[in-house]
Order: C-alpha cells, then structure tokens, then sequence
C-alpha cells in the first residue's frame, strides 16, 4: 500500500517528501484554505507539485458537469500530470466519463458506501477515494465499508485504485493495507505518529550509550 500525504502545507510536504516514504499528495479546498484562507491555489498547487514530483490530486469546486471539466482543464494547464479530484454526484460522475475518454486521471471523492465506490469505477475513475474518519464520525464501521469494497473490487476485477481517506489514526492506516486499500491518504501528523514506538526511541538511547561505553573504554586502554 503506497502513502500519500493529505495536507496542502509546504513544510509538511517537504518534509514528508524528504522521507521516502510517501508518494504523492491529496488536497481539497478545505486543505488549503486551512494554510492560507487567500492562497493563490494555481500558485501552492505548483509548489506542492514541485516539491513531491509524485502523485498530486487537485479538487475542483464546480458541482455541473461543464464547470468541473473547465478547471480540469485548467489544472491541466497548470501541470499535465495533474489527477482531477471529483465529488462523487451524479454530474461528476458524467464529468469523470469525459475525462476518462480523454485518459485524464480522477479521484472521486467523498465516497461513503460500496454503490459510490462501484459507480465510480463504472464511470472510469482512476481512483476511488473512501473517507474513515467521517464514516466512524457517524458510526458507520468504515472498516466494514473498506472492507466492503475491496471485496467488491477483489470479486468484480475493477481497475480503478482504493484510496483510504479521511484518516484519522494509525490504526486507521493498518486497517486500510489489511482490507487491500491501494493507497492510504495521511494526514502529516497522523504520518509522524505512525512512525514512532517507544521501544525505537529507548532501543536508539541504548545502542548509542552503549557505543559511547565503548568509545571510552577504548579511548583508556589507548591511553595507558
Ligand atoms: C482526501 O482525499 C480527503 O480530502 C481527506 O482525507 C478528508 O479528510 P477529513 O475527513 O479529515 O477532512
């Protein structure tokens, strides 16, 4: 399962490029206006695709099918490996068709349930986006759903790829790689959480006491 980082704030994402680890990044307006209310989006929008030179969804905010295929077509412009971040609604899934005619990527977003997760892949999404942490907001297991859904996927041979979103736990990530997710969309500080362990910091402060030990038991020796 490949990581994305869910965030559209720069030292984050330069640090999280920095790692290795995580190939690419999701924003939303939400994402963005949260760093800088009056961002030039075309502006960050290049800075983050500068900086990851991976996977990079942009969202559009038209809710008809003809505005939303006018910004994909903007953001094209912008950078052509851009992927199309669409609202599964029944326009955006008309705009999804158009662009997958024209081998442009989507992710359909804010997906809840297994008959939008196979709607978008009918459609021709390149990648179905499935939100945790709303749906266990609600108290719907989106352990089920994920669960759901890649059993669909795994039973119908769907090419689109599972995008686990709105992750709010490192729990949250193993969970998504158990169910077969493709990917997992992590928020930076969900991201850092998840590579830490206790016993990693205090194994590090012993190994390094330890060669010090040996250091000065040398260094005497040497000396004598
Ligand atoms: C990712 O594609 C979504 O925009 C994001 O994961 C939403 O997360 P939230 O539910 O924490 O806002």
């Amino acid at each position: 399962m490949e990581l994305y980082v869910d965030t559209a704030n720069i030292e984050h994402i330069r640090h999280a490029a920095m790692l290795g680890c995580v190939s690419g990044v999701t924003t939303n307006p939400s994402l963005l206006a949260k760093e800088d209310p009056s961002v030039d989006v075309k502006q960050r929008i290049l800075e983050i695709h500068e900086l990851i030179g991976g996977h990079l969804s942009v969202e559009v905010v038209s809710t008809v099918t003809k505005g939303m295929l006018k910004e994909a077509e903007d953001i094209i412009s912008w950078f052509p490996e851009a992927t199309i971040k669409i609202p599964i609604i029944p326009d955006g899934l008309a705009a999804v068709k158009e662009l997958s005619k024209k081998g442009i990527p989507t992710n359909v977003t804010l997906v809840f349930s297994p008959t939008q997760a196979i709607a978008a892949a009918n459609a021709g999404a390149t990648y179905v986006s499935v939100f945790m942490g709303r749906l266990d907001d609600i108290a719907i297991s989106s352990n089920d759903v994920l669960n759901d859904i890649c059993e669909i996927w795994e039973v119908q041979d769907y090419e689109s790829k599972i995008i686990a979103a709105s992750i709010r736990h490192p729990m949250h990530i193993i969970e998504a790689a158990k169910a077969g997710a493709d990917i997992a969309t992590v928020p930076y500080k969900v991201l850092m959480q998840s590579l830490k362990s206790p016993l990693t910091d205090s194994g590090l402060e012993q190994f390094l006491s330890d060669y010090d030990k040996m250091q000065t038991e040398r260094q005497k020796i040497l000396n004598i």
